[in-house]
């Protein structure tokens, strides 16, 4: 099976197959995924067009536990699409449309200091250009379309490590994630539900799933030993010199930053990615589970 991946935002617009990953499946049901969206689906685009901002994906430990050499995915492995394409049961073509929306909020938090605020007003927008990108694939005849959501950006280990607070009362007492973060991801997540919902309507010959990557996520940071990450939700496994071992000035691969001994036993792959491992049980939620709605 082939998946293409478009990806755009803050990477150019681009297209490759990837055989990489075998399918191991004969019943599959969808023979095709066409993926749209960043660098949490990214197979290789970003890296076949020199990786600009994050020039580390070109180089392990990036693809460290899969591939064993850097694939152009940013974490150790393989990502969600990677696994959905190995599981599934699938006919006909795929169009995951995302993860989209959280480059778009990275850049006003992380990098602009703005407040919840002040990019609440951006989300209408961000999910009308999700809904664009979906209703163009539909007039072009796609039939099988999956919207994710947005990941819990309170979980976030570059989020919680820009918005220290010394008031413990921004901090979930069980997660120590920031939970007006995670309520803001909720907003996007609801909004683009929502928006679904209207969009099903004007095109009922099309399948239209949301796949609540927030849910199937969130039990990550209430009950980490139950998915065997002894390491920890909210510390990175590749990065160094933080609080949450996440700093920009040692950013996974760069000279001076360290690589835990097990990525399985992590959620966070340097602090902005996730572990093959954390993408293995959202795919698995998403496919088997009740995370996709309807039904993949
Ligand atoms: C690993 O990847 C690099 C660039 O991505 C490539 O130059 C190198 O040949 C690869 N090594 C192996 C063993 O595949
Ligand atoms: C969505 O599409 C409409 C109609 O083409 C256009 O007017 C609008 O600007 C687009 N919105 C975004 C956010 O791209
Ligand atoms: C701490 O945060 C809570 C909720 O975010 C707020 O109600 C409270 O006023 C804050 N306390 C201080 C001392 O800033
Ligand atoms: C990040 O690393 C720099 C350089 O070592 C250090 O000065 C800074 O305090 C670190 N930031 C955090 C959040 O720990």
């Amino acid at each position: 099976m082939k998946i293409q991946v478009f990806v755009f935002l803050l990477f150019p617009f681009v297209t490759v197959s990837d055989d990489s990953v075998p399918s191991r499946s004969p019943y599959a049901k969808y023979e095709s995924i066409f993926n749209f969206g960043d660098s949490l689906s990214d197979t290789g685009n970003y890296l076949a067009v020199g990786a600009p901002g994050l020039p580390q994906i070109a180089h392990l430990p990036y693809g460290e536990t899969f591939f064993g050499n850097a694939t152009g995915r940013a974490s150790d492995g393989r990502l969600i699409v990677d696994f959905i394409e190995c599981d599934s049961y699938f006919k006909k073509s795929l169009f995951l449309v995302g993860e989209i929306g959280g480059n778009d909020y990275n850049i006003p938090f992380l990098f602009l200091g703005a407040s919840i605020e002040q990019v609440r007003p951006l989300v209408p927008l961000i999910i009308e250009a999700i809904i664009n990108a979906t209703t163009a694939l539909i007039e072009e005849g796609a039939v099988n379309m999956v919207v994710p959501g947005n990941l819990p950006a309170g979980c976030v280990l570059a989020y919680l490590t820009r918005f220290q607070s010394s008031n413990q009362s921004d901090y979930n007492r069980i997660t120590g994630c920031v939970d007006a973060f995670n309520e803001f991801s909720k907003y996007h997540n609801q909004l683009l539900v929502e928006a679904l919902e209207t969009l099903r309507e004007k095109y009922p010959q099309a399948r239209i799933m949301y796949a609540d990557y927030y849910g199937a996520s969130i039990g990550f940071y209430y009950t980490p030993k139950l998915y065997g990450f002894s390491g920890g939700s909210i510390t990175a496994c590749c990065g160094g010199r933080g609080p949450y071992n996440f700093n920009i000035s040692s950013f996974c691969g760069v000279p001076g930053s360290t690589v835990c001994k097990d990525p399985s036993t992590f959620a966070s792959w340097d602090g902005v990615h996730w572990t093959e491992a954390a993408y293995r049980y959202i795919a698995k939620g998403l496919v088997y589970g009740p995370f996709t709605s309807p039904p993949l």
